[in-house]
Formats: structure tokens, C-alpha cells, sequence
């Protein structure tokens, strides 16, 4: 595992009444640096677990004082976003992973198109401005709620003026005008839940838009479930997983480190064979046959008796 960066909570303030933003200053020596669209994994202590969640990195790129993270506090949530809303104060020291990059900005683009929904906004800060550095053209769609979920959204109509777009139920986002007849090296990014990026892929796709030139980042989160066993096939180790926590987790708990990058089903980090049993998949990485040997632990679960796994 790659050594992990301890930080002290230097400021925290609610942006909206779901949304809290945390500036995190090192405990020693100096931050790691990092590229737009990086997140950072914290390291919560939760009783007798450890939740790593996966969050962008909202601050400057070219600011290697601090770190900014901005966090959506889950209704469904297994606890993390929780404990970082009601319990993490300033002066807390918090344990995170290294900055890691899965959405990075395309460096030849001409064209920046960046769509975001509700707390998809957070990748789009470093982004501006680090596009802001490179005076390059760029223009953001903000789907929203207002008062709610629609962070950093007077900062935004400072800095982009009329290239922000908001869309706050009141106005719907149109897709085939967003992304028609658009230039070559034109480039589009988005950042929400998995309905709003299959739709952007669907119709870049439908009109002719390389995969290429066409990038998204899911919210991605392990979803709770019911409590099974694992055996682990090499090891002889038999452990239960419990409903609210993932298969990555509970191996971690017993010292079993596999790489992982992203927790959520998209990065192809923590790739694991598997000896069978009933597996409810959850990722967006593999494709169906090869889900019959491989599962995603960030994500997937046992839905029978027992699964095992070649560790
Ligand atoms: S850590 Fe990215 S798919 Fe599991």
C-alpha cells in the first residue's frame, strides 16, 4: 500500500445546507502535488472499521499548500459523509491516500465541455483553474438544485460569466444542442450519477463524437447490502462481510491489501478471481464473461452462502 499523508482540517464551511468543504493543510513537510481531476481517499475510522472514501480534489493544482475537498452528505450513507458533516472539526487530524487521477484533462483539447450534476462539480473546480491558467476555451453545464446542492455556484457565474449554463429543474439540459456540430479536438467531460453519462455517451455517440473526446467520473460509492461469507482460497481464511460494509473492506480489516484506486466499479484496480458462488456484480468495469472469473471487491457482494476468491 503506498504511504498514506496525514492533514489537519485548517477550515470547514457548509456551502449549501448538504455540502461541507474542508481545506486540509499537512500535519508535516509538504503535500504531494497533483493534476486536475485527482481525488484523495480519507481514511475514516468508523467504531471498529476504516471507510476510505474517494473524493476530488477541488483546490488550485498550482497550490501546493493545501488541499480542498467538498463533501455531499449522503442520505443512503454508510456513515462517511456523516462523520465528516456532524463529527470532523477544524484542528482534526484526518489519514489520506495519495492524490490519484482517473479524469485528467485532456492536454490537446481546443474545446473544454464540462457537465456536472449536483456535487459532479467538485473535479470542474481544479479544472478552471488549471483551464483558467492555459486561457483555454471552456464552457460549464450545472444541473442543480438551488439552495441545495448547487456548491460554488456564485464563484462560478463570477469566474465563467456567460459560459455557465444552470439548469435547476426550471430548465432542461439539451443534450443533441450541447454537443452538435461541434469542432474537432473538442472535448467533454462529465461528472454525476451513471443516467446523466450514459445519456452524454449516447448521443456523442449518436452524433459521431470519438470515445475518445468524450470523458466521464461517476459517483461512485459501495452500496450497503446483506451479509455473507468469503473464503479466501489460498489463505483458508473464512470471514463474514457485513451488510454495510464492502468485500474490500472486510479484506482490508483482516491485513489483506488489494491495489485500488477509485472504491466504486470504474478504475479495474482491484480486479480479484474468483472460485464461484452468487455474486451480484455492481462494477463498471468488466464485461459479462468476464464477470464469470473476476469480481470488483470495492463493489461487488454475495448474494448465496458462501463466494470465494483466489487470495
Ligand atoms: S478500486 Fe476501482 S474498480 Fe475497485
Amino acid at each position: 500500500m503506498s504511504a498514506t499523508l496525514k492533514v489537519k482540517v485548517s477550515e470547514a464551511r457548509m456551502l449549501t445546507p448538504l455540502v461541507r468543504e474542508f481545506t486540509l493543510t499537512p500535519c508535516t513537510g509538504r503535500l504531494p502535488g497533483f493534476s486536475a481531476g485527482s481525488h484523495v481517499q480519507v481514511h475514516l475510522p468508523l467504531g471498529e472499521r476504516t471507510l476510505r472514501n474517494a473524493y476530488s480534489l477541488t483546490s488550485d493544482p498550482a497550490q501546493h499548500d493545501h488541499y480542498r475537498i467538498a463533501v455531499r452528505l449522503q442520505s443512503d450513507s454508510r456513515g462517511g459523509s456523516r462523520h465528516l458533516h456532524e463529527q470532523v472539526q477544524v484542528g482534526d487530524t484526518l489519514t489520506l491516500s495519495p492524490p490519484a487521477n482517473l479524469f485528467a484533462l485532456h492536454s490537446q483539447a481546443s474545446q473544454h465541455i464540462l457537465i456536472a450534476a449536483g456535487i459532479g462539480i467538485t473535479p470542474f473546480m481544479a479544472y478552471l483553474s488549471e483551464l483558467e491558467k492555459r486561457n483555454a476555451a471552456v464552457e460549464l453545464h450545472y444541473l442543480c438544485r438551488p439552495g441545495l446542492s448547487d456548491a460554488y455556484l456564485a464563484t462560478l457565474q463570477q469566474r465563467l460569466g456567460a459560459r455557465l449554463y444552470v439548469y435547476d429543474g426550471q430548465r432542461r439540459i439539451d443534450l443533441p444542442a450541447i454537443l452538435g456540430n461541434r469542432p474537432l479536438g473538442t472535448h467533454v467531460y462529465t461528472c454525476g450519477p451513471q443516467r446523466l453519462l450514459a445519456d452524454v455517451q449516447e448521443y456523442a455517440r449518436a452524433l459521431g463524437w470519438p470515445a475518445s473526446r468524450v470523458h466521464h467520473e461517476a459517483f461512485s460509492a459501495p452500496q450497503p447490502g446483506t451479509p455473507f461469507e468469503l473464503e479466501l482460497l489460498r489463505s483458508g481464511k473464512r470471514l463474514t462481510v457485513a451488510a454495510d460494509q464492502s468485500l474490500l473492506e472486510a479484506l482490508e480489516a483482516i491485513g489483506v491489501e488489494v491495489p485500488n484506486l477509485c472504491r466504486g466499479g470504474v478504475c479495474g484496480q482491484c480486479i480479484t478471481r474468483h472460485g464461484g458462488g452468487d455474486i451480484e456484480h455492481r462494477d463498471h468495469f468488466l464485461t459479462r464473461n468476464e464477470q464469470a472469473e473476476f469480481l470488483m471487491p470495492c463493489v461487488s457482494r454475495g448474494c448465496g452462502p458462501c463466494v470465494s476468491l483466489d487470495l
